[in-house]
C-alpha cells in the first residue's frame, strides 16, 4: 500500500462501457523496455477502469489493441498515430518512444471518458525537449517547494523508491522527456552528487526514468574542480580545469546510464561561474559542452544572471535589462550542444511580466523557455492559480524578429531559426504530499505544462477539462464548475496582489503574503519606487532603456504610456495616481477597485467550491476547501495592505467610500 495517490493516472472505474471492447487482448512484436512500460500501463489501466485482466496475445488478428512500428514519413521519433478500425485500436509509431506516448494518450482518452470509436489521431511533439527541473535539495527539502519534502533525497542520501516509477509514469503520460533532479543551487553536499558516493543510486534513478523515455540531468557546481578535488581555480580556460571536467564526465556518463547532461546556474545569485576569471558565459558553457560531447551530452545554461547586490538608490541599473545585456553579445558563440534556458520574463516568475526580450533577439543560439510550475510568486499552492493561460500568452507572443514564424512557441520549437536542441522547461511543483502538488488544483499546472510543451496549440480550456476528467470527476456539471474556477484563477490572483505588472510586493525570503516595501530598499533590484505622487519604473528610452531591447514593433508599444498594454503599465512606466486609464478610472481608483474585486472573487470561488461537497471525492473536496479558507484570508490581507499602502501614500480617498485602513 503506498501513501501517495495516482493523480491523473488514477483510472477510476468507468461506468460507460463503450471502450471496454478494446481491452480483451494486446498485441505487439516489440520487446524493448519502453514497450514493457507500455504493456504494464495497459494492464494497470484495464484492471482499474474495467476490472479486466488483459492478456498479451501472439495472434495479431484477435487483438483489441495493437502496438506496431510503422516508419511512416509523417511520424517523427516520438510521434504516434492512434486509429480505430473494426473494433480494434492501432497505435503506430516510428519507434518505441512514440508507441509509449501513443499508449498513454489512448489510455488517458479512455480514462477521461472519451468515445474512441472512429478515432484517427496523428501527433508529433512540437518541442524537441520537454523538461522538468526539480529544485530538490540533498537534505530532503525543496527550494520553493510547496508540496512536502523531496521524494528523491532524504538526509543527504539519494532515495530510490517506487514513487519515482509512478512519477516517471505521470511525466511520460503527458510527454515529458527530460528531468533534472537536483536544485540549480548546488550546495550543502549536493556538489558531491557527481562522485562515487552517489553514483549507484543515481544510476538506478536514471534507469527508472529511462524506461519511460525520460533522460536525466544533474545540476552541477561550476566550481566543482575546487570543491571536490581542491584545484586552485575553476577557470574554464585553464588546462587542468578542462582536463578535470573531461575525466569527470567520462566517469559520470559511464557510471550513470541515460544521462542527458547538466543544467547550470552560474554567476547568478552567488553561484560560482566564469566571471570570477574574467571569462564570459560562452567560455564557461563551451568548456563543459566539450567535456560531455563524446557522450552525446548537452549543457543547459541558465540566463538568469543579474546584479543581486544592487543599491536601491542607483536608478540606472535595471535588473530587467540584465539577461539581454549579458547574453545578446554572445549570440552565435555557443557550441551546438549548449542550450540557453531563458525565464519567461526578465525579472522572476511574477504573475505578470513582459516576455523576455532574448526570445527573438538570440538568433544563432539554441534556446529553451523556462517557466515555473511551482507557485513561488503565484500563491504557493495555497491559493489556486492555473498557470496555463499565462504560459500560452508567453508562447503566443509575437517577437517581431523579422521571420514569418516569430512567436516564442515558434522560436523554442526550432521552427524559426532551425535549432534542433530547444524546447520548454519548468520548475516542478511536486513533493511528498499524497496528492503530489499540495493544492489538488495545482495538479492542473503540472499536467498542463506537459500537454502544452507537447502541443502549444491546445487551449487552456481543453487542458483543464481533460485534467478534471482524469483526476477529479467525469461529470460534466462538476467539470464546468471546476474549470470555471481554474480558468479565472490567475486573473483573480493578479487582481488582489501587486498591480499592473509592478511585481514583488511580497514578504522577503519566503515570498508569500503582501509586503509593499519588503524589497524596496534591498539589494535585489526589484523596486516599484512608489511615492506620494506616482508609482512604477520608467523603462522607456527616457528611463532605464529596457523597452528598447525589443524589436521595434514591441518597443514602440511599450515605450509609450498611451500604447503600453495596461496590465504592464507600471512595469514600463512611472505613472501618477491621477492618470486616467482606458476605462476612464484613475490609476488609484483602479488599484482600489481591483483589490476589492479580487477579494470578492475569491469568496465567490470559495462558495462555488463548497457546492461540490457531495459531487466529488471527499478527500479532494476537503483538502481544497481548507486551501480556500487560507486563500480567502490571504486575499483579504493583500487587499487591505495594498489599498492602505497606496491610500497612505497618495491620500486620495476611494470614490466608493469603502473601508481602507
Ligand atoms: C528565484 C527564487 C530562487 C531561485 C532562483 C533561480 O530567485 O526565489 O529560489 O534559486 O529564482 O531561478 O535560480
Amino acid at each position: 500500500m503506498c501513501n501517495w495517490e495516482q493523480a491523473w493516472l488514477a483510472y477510476e472505474p468507468i461506468e460507460n462501457q463503450r471502450n471496454r471492447k478494446f481491452f480483451k487482448s494486446v498485441y505487439t512484436d516489440q520487446n524493448g523496455e519502453l514497450i514493457i512500460s507500455a504493456l504494464r500501463e495497459i494492464e494497470t489501466a484495464s484492471e482499474k477502469l474495467f476490472s479486466i485482466q488483459i492478456i498479451r496475445t501472439d495472434d495479431r488478428e484477435k487483438a483489441g489493441i495493437l502496438l506496431e512500428i510503422d516508419p511512416s514519413p509523417d511520424l517523427g521519433t516520438e510521434g504516434y498515430e492512434i486509429t480505430e478500425e473494426n473494433d480494434r485500436i492501432y497505435i503506430r509509431a516510428a519507434g518505441e518512444n512514440g508507441l509509449l506516448y501513443g499508449t498513454f494518450r489512448f489510455l488517458l482518452m479512455v480514462s477521461a471518458g472519451k468515445d474512441i470509436t472512429g478515432i484517427s489521431l496523428q501527433e508529433n511533439p512540437q518541442n524537441p525537449i520537454r523538461m522538468l527541473n526539480q529544485w530538490d535539495n540533498i537534505d530532503g527539502s525543496i527550494e520553493r517547494g510547496y508540496a512536502g519534502n523531496s521524494f528523491f533525497y532524504e538526509n543527504g542520501k539519494v532515495c530510490v523508491t517506487k514513487r519515482i516509477t509512478d512519477y516517471a509514469r505521470l511525466l511520460c503520460s503527458v510527454g515529458i522527456n527530460a528531468i533534472s533532479i537536483n536544485n540549480v543551487n548546488v550546495r550543502d553536499g549536493a556538489e558531491w552528487l557527481i562522485t562515487e558516493k552517489h553514483y549507484n543510486e543515481l544510476a538506478q534513478i536514471a534507469g527508472i526514468f529511462g524506461k519511460y523515455g525520460i533522460s536525466m540531468y544533474l545540476c552541477i557546481d561550476f566550481a566543482a574542480p575546487m570543491t571536490l578535488d581542491g584545484l586552485p581555480c575553476a577557470d574554464p580556460l585553464n588546462e587542468d580545469v578542462r582536463k578535470w571536467w573531461e575525466k569527470k564526465c567520462g566517469e559520470i556518463f559511464s557510471r550513470i546510464p541515460n544521462m542527458g547532461g547538466f543544467l547550470v546556474k552560474a554567476d547568478s545569485e552567488g553561484r560560482p561561474g566564469p566571471f570570477a576569471y574574467g571569462r564570459n558565459h560562452a567560455d564557461g558553457a563551451n568548456m563543459l559542452a566539450r567535456a560531455v560531447k563524446p557522450y552525446g551530452g548537452t549543457i543547459i545554461w541558465r540566463c538568469f544572471v543579474y546584479n543581486c547586490q544592487q543599491d536601491w538608490r542607483d536608478r540606472r541599473t535595471d535588473r530587467a535589462c540584465a539577461g539581454y545585456d549579458n547574453f545578446m553579445p554572445l549570440d552565435g558563440k555557443f557550441d551546438d550542444n549548449v542550450i540557453l534556458q531563458i525565464k519567461n520574463g526578465p525579472i522572476d516568475f511574477q504573475v505578470r511580466e513582459p516576455v523576455h526580450p532574448l526570445f527573438g533577439g538570440l538568433q544563432h543560439t539554441n534556446q529553451m523557455l523556462e517557466v515555473q510550475i511551482a507557485q513561488e510568486y503565484t500563491g504557493q499552492q495555497i491559493d489556486v492559480c492555473y498557470l496555463v493561460p499565462m504560459w500560452k500568452e508567453v508562447l503566443d507572443f509575437s517577437t517581431g524578429c523579422g521571420k514569418p514564424q516569430d512567436t516564442v512557441a515558434d522560436i523554442v520549437s526550432g521552427r524559426t531559426f532551425g535549432q534542433q536542441k530547444c524546447g520548454m522547461a519548468a520548475v516542478a511543483n511536486t513533493g511528498r504530499d499524497a496528492n503530489w502538488t499540495g493544492h489538488d488544483l495545482a495538479g492542473a499546472n503540472l499536467y498542463g505544462f506537459g500537454r502544452l510543451a507537447w502541443n502549444p496549440q491546445i487551449s487552456a480550456e481543453e487542458i483543464v477539462q481533460e485534467w478534471i476528467s482524469l483526476q477529479i470527476s467525469r461529470d460534466s456539471d462538476v467539470k464546468m464548475m471546476i474549470a470555471d474556477i481554474l480558468l479565472r484563477s490567475r486573473e483573480v490572483y493578479e487582481k488582489y496582489t501587486a498591480p499592473l505588472g509592478i511585481g514583488f510586493m511580497v514578504n522577503p525570503a519566503y515570498h508569500y503574503g503582501p509586503n509593499p516595501e519588503g524589497y524596496e530598499y534591498s539589494k535585489w533590484g526589484t523596486y516599484h519606487r512608489a511615492d506620494h505622487l506616482a508609482v512604477g519604473v520608467d523603462r522607456s528610452e527616457k528611463g532605464t532603456g529596457y523597452s528598447e531591447q525589443y524589436f521595434e514593433k514591441n518597443a514602440a508599444l511599450y515605450r509609450d504610456t498611451e500604447s503600453c498594454p495596461e496590465n504592464l503599465l507600471l512595469f514600463f512606466h512611472r505613472v501618477p495616481y491621477t492618470h486616467r486609464l482606458r476605462s476612464g478610472k484613475t490609476l488609484i481608483q483602479h488599484i482600489y477597485d481591483s483589490h476589492f474585486e479580487g477579494y470578492a472573487d475569491v469568496q465567490k470561488m470559495q462558495r462555488d467550491w463548497n457546492c461540490l461537497e457531495d459531487k466529488i471525492p471527499q478527500h479532494i473536496f476537503q483538502r481544497v476547501k481548507e486551501r480556500f479558507v487560507r486563500q480567502a484570508e490571504n486575499s483579504r490581507e493583500w487587499c487591505d495592505v495594498i489599498n492602505s499602502f497606496f491610500y497612505r501614500k497618495s491620500m486620495i480617498p476611494d470614490e466608493m467610500g469603502r473601508e481602507i485602513f
